[in-house]
């Protein structure tokens, strides 16, 4: 049945379409959901976001920033039932990577959890450029009903000091994983899934890790964590998504993880299709899924202009000192069901 999906994107909501899928009969799921940030469900919809009853405390910020013990309950709520569907839609052994924020990652994680799957680890994206969301008083000061020098002082006493919101500089991603059938050899050598590939590198040539940085720090971060650095010829410049991934945290991830080129890679909330494209790029099947039909259209038009002009994407990272090695495998398929260690 899946055969009507593959290599497409399906323009529908996330929980009715993982539903359409077969069970047991994808390789992986590399996905980025809504983190319900700047609204409090799972509706998509910017111009409802913006007239939320949350959003009348400060105007300019969006309302999941305004601190909610809602969000989070309403997050895992939801998360479980599409981790529930994931589940079933998984190969035994499937790995399941999941973007998240720093915020809600504890509720992420559980919904995984209570769904069924075993948390392996945690993987964290490392960057050094984001803008601070912490806010000065000075405007709330100017309010209060005091004299000017009072207010004056307490701008003086509070130099400095602001909202509980710190600059972010790493994103969480959960790799969980379904059950195997049996062991982890026998469950590969039926499934092709289960096991990483350790002859992926990262940073000069280093064993593969869960902290992955895309921007170069100092010598031994570079050295031990580095992936290229996103660009914006990879992104398209018609593409207005605003939480593109970078290209090569997919890679590294489908790498890790898919064996073969028949290894199938789903991600249920494409955006603008960067696992899609990433899957492309290393020859594996994909289907995306997305509520949002502009983001559909840019992410086919990214995954068309690969098609048209790999070189965009090659050259990019042809011009990366440090980027994602993979070595030759020292394992060999000698047919579909025996794997032979070299
Ligand atoms: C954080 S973005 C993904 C960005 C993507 N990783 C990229 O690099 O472009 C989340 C996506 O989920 C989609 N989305 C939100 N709610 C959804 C739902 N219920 N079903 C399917 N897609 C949904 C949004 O349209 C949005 O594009």
């Amino acid at each position: 049945m899946n055969e009507a999906y593959l290599n497409k994107i399906i323009n529908e909501d996330a929980l009715k379409s993982l539903s359409m899928l077969d069970e047991n009969s994808i390789d992986l799921i590399l996905t980025d959901p809504p983190y319900f940030l700047d609204k409090m469900d799972d509706r998509w919809d910017e111009k409802k976001v913006a007239s939320t009853k949350y959003h009348h405390v400060v105007k300019s910020l969006p309302a999941g920033m305004k601190f909610d013990k809602e969000q989070g309950k309403n997050f895992y709520k939801w998360y479980f039932k599409i981790s529930k569907q994931i589940l079933r839609v998984l190969k035994p052994g499937g790995f399941f990577f999941s973007f998240s924020s720093p915020r809600l990652y504890h509720r992420m994680v559980s919904a995984i959890d209570d769904a069924g799957f075993l948390i392996r680890d945690c993987f964290i994206w490392l960057y050094t450029q984001n803008q601070p969301k912490a806010m000065s008083l000075n405007h709330f000061i100017e309010k209060l009903n005091e004299d000017k020098e009072i207010k004056n002082a307490l701008k003086n006493q509070l130099n400095g000091w602001k909202t509980p919101q710190i600059k972010s500089c790493y994103e969480p991603i959960v790799m969980a994983q379904k059950e195997t059938e049996g062991t982890f050899l026998n469950n590969f050598r039926k499934y092709n899934v289960g096991l990483l590939n350790t002859n992926v590198k990262i940073g000069q040539d280093m064993f593969p890790s869960n902290v992955v940085s895309t921007d170069k720090i100092n010598e031994v971060i570079d050295k031990c964590f580095l992936i290229s650095k996103p660009d914006k010829k990879e992104k398209g410049d018609f593409n207005l998504h605003r939480t593109v991934k970078p290209l090569s945290l997919c890679e590294y991830i489908i790498n890790l993880t898919t064996y073969s080129n028949e290894a199938v890679v789903l991600d249920p909330f494409a955006g603008s299709g960067t696992t899609l494209v990433a899957a492309k790029k290393l020859g594996r099947k994909f289907i995306g899924i997305d509520a949002n039909k502009e983001y559909i259209e840019t992410a086919k038009r990214r995954i068309k202009s690969f098609e048209v002009d790999s070189s965009i994407y090659n050259a990019v990272s042809e011009e990366r000192q440090l980027r994602i090695l993979e070595k030759k495998a020292s394992y060999k398929r000698l047919n579909k069901d025996k794997i032979k260690v070299a």
